[in-house]
């Protein structure tokens, strides 16, 4: 898989893909990630990438001319299976839209500044709109950085236990169970006997009963969909 990001600001998104499981899928050759920084496709001296509003009112806007030449040179080398724009307007990112993209060849991701972008990019270029949740970030690129996580770690070889990210949370639209390590007590604190047994089915059925309750609990709106 190979990612293209644009961007103003890369500095504020290198740093993620360069430590853990992204840097691991990055060496590994799993994935691709490439930035681009948006003021190496202005045409003005003075590098300018937004200008102020038509109609009038706050905030600057980003101009299509430099989006238009980075997603164009970009177009002209591969097919692009989605060109995404990271925006509070465009739909929540959940699970499954994670688990779409980790089967894609080639993904492009838009990250905006200030008010946002001239709507004629998102008219002529953009697949997809996505959202990391209903409040204001001062730019996309920590969406952007939480997309791709989300994205990466599914692909194929990346986790190292194939089954593990099968047991994430949200893959079944339930939470996930409590989980335990040694020491088996803990200032008086007592794993669940169970859990030592070996019975694997009855240890499978309290996992379940517990995501339920756990889901039941904290998230009562994951049952109803
Ligand atoms: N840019 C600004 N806010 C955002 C959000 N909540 N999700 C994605 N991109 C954004």
């Amino acid at each position: 898989m190979r990612i293209d990001i644009i961007t103003v600001l890369p500095e504020l998104l290198k740093s993620p893909f360069e430590a853990s499981i992204l840097k691991r899928a990055i060496d590994a050759g799993l994935v691709e990630v490439h930035f681009h920084n948006l003021r190496d496709y202005t045409t003005d001296k003075r590098k300018s990438i937004d200008d102020t509003q038509f109609g009038g009112g706050a905030g600057m806007v980003m101009m299509i001319e430099p989006i238009d030449k980075c997603i164009t040179g970009l177009k002209a080398e591969r097919h692009y299976d989605e060109i995404i724009y990271m925006t509070p307007d465009g739909e929540t990112l959940k699970q499954g839209i994670a688990n779409h993209l980790s089967l894609k060849e080639n993904i492009i991701i838009l990250c905006g500044h200030y008010k946002g972008i001239d709507q004629r990019v998102r008219d002529l270029f953009i697949t997809r709109e996505i959202s990391i949740g209903d409040y204001v970030l001062s730019g996309g690129e920590l969406g952007a950085a939480v997309l791709c996580d989300s994205i990466i770690r599914l692909i194929p070889g990346v986790l190292g236990n194939e089954t593990s990210a099968l047991t994430d949370s949200f893959q079944d639209n339930l939470l996930a169970p409590p989980i335990y390590t040694k020491p088996r007590e803990y200032k008086g604190m007592k794993v669940p006997e169970l859990l030592f047994g070996g019975n694997t089915p009855e240890i499978e059925k309290w996992r379940e009963d517990q995501a339920y309750l756990r889901t039941k609990e904290r998230r009562p709106d994951l049952l109803e969909d």
